[in-house]
């Protein structure tokens, strides 16, 4: 009798990051929701709270309307977590319609319980002068809540994580950046024109996003496909951001199918 060997799974052999792919946003976002939820609920036993990294941007809106969805019909409680978002434009006004701090409060924040002294967003009002201490307060805040245990993140046409653009370095941490122009273009929708796109924002960096203990990147639509595959499939390099999450121990992709169409499994 020849010997039964067990089937070769592909999908390890090229992928360096593991994959979830769900037929749909809705079913990967509810996915996520899920995992968040029962990390509060875990923390909230231990009576410890819980610190999320949050993202903003087309993504994550239906990640936050599940979340508000379970507050509401299933009593999940956000007054034991806190939150350190990614980033924001430089400069706005936190009420401006494209400010990322606006974004939370309108898609999550004014909807939960969560309290207001437990939410950290860069601020996109400070003065030029002020920004490095700003960013070193991130850092430190964020230490001082004990570090992230769960990090959400998006990714963007270029592979940048946060708004580390390509070149960002695997040391680097919270601090202000100049915006690709492939950024600016991707997110002109939200402004009256492309000039008025601030050119600069305030980011966590790569090494502040290596830190959490956990951390699931989302991407939908075929627009994520190439840079998905290059993330996840190549070797990891500054000039695909996203690929420097080959170097954490436990992330998860969770895709939609459009999104992971060219992986090579
Ligand atoms: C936003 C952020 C960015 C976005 C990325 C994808 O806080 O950190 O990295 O996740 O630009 O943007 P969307 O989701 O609009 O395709």
């Amino acid at each position: 009798m020849p010997k039964k060997t067990a089937p070769i799974d592909l999908s390890d052999s090229f992928e360096k990051i593991p994959v979830h792919i769900f037929s749909d946003q809705k079913d990967g976002s509810v996915f996520v929701a899920k995992q968040i939820a029962a990390l509060i609920r875990l923390k909230q036993q231990q009576k410890q709270t819980c610190v999320l990294g949050l993202a903003t941007g087309s993504t994550p809106k239906s990640l936050y309307a599940e979340l508000v969805r379970m507050h509401r019909e299933e009593k999940l409680s956000f007054r034991h977590v806190i939150t350190f978002n990614l980033d924001e434009y430089y400069p706005i006004d936190n009420d401006a319609l494209q400010s990322y701090n606006r974004f939370m409060k309108t898609h999550f924040f004014d909807q939960v319980d969560i309290l207001p002294k437990n939410i950290h967003i860069p601020n996109g009002e400070i003065n030029k002068e002020s920004i490095k201490d700003h960013c070193r307060q991130y850092e430190r805040k964020i230490k001082e809540a004990g570090g992230i245990d769960l990090q959400v993140l998006g990714i963007g046409n270029n592979g940048h994580i946060g708004f580390n653009e390509p070149g960002s370095g695997i040391y680097s941490k919270t601090r202000l950046i100049t915006l690709d122009n492939s950024t600016r273009i991707a997110n002109a929708y939200e402004f009256a024109n492309i000039s008025e796109v601030p050119r600069l924002a305030i980011t966590m960096g790569i090494s502040t996003i290596l830190q959490s203990r956990k951390i699931i990147l989302m991407a939908w639509g075929s627009a994520k496909a190439a840079v998905l595959k290059k993330a996840v499939e190549d070797d990891d390099t500054e000039q695909v951001p996203a690929s420097l999450l080959q170097n954490h121990d436990d992330v998860t992709f969770v895709v939609d199918e459009a999104a992971a169409a060219e992986l090579t499994r």
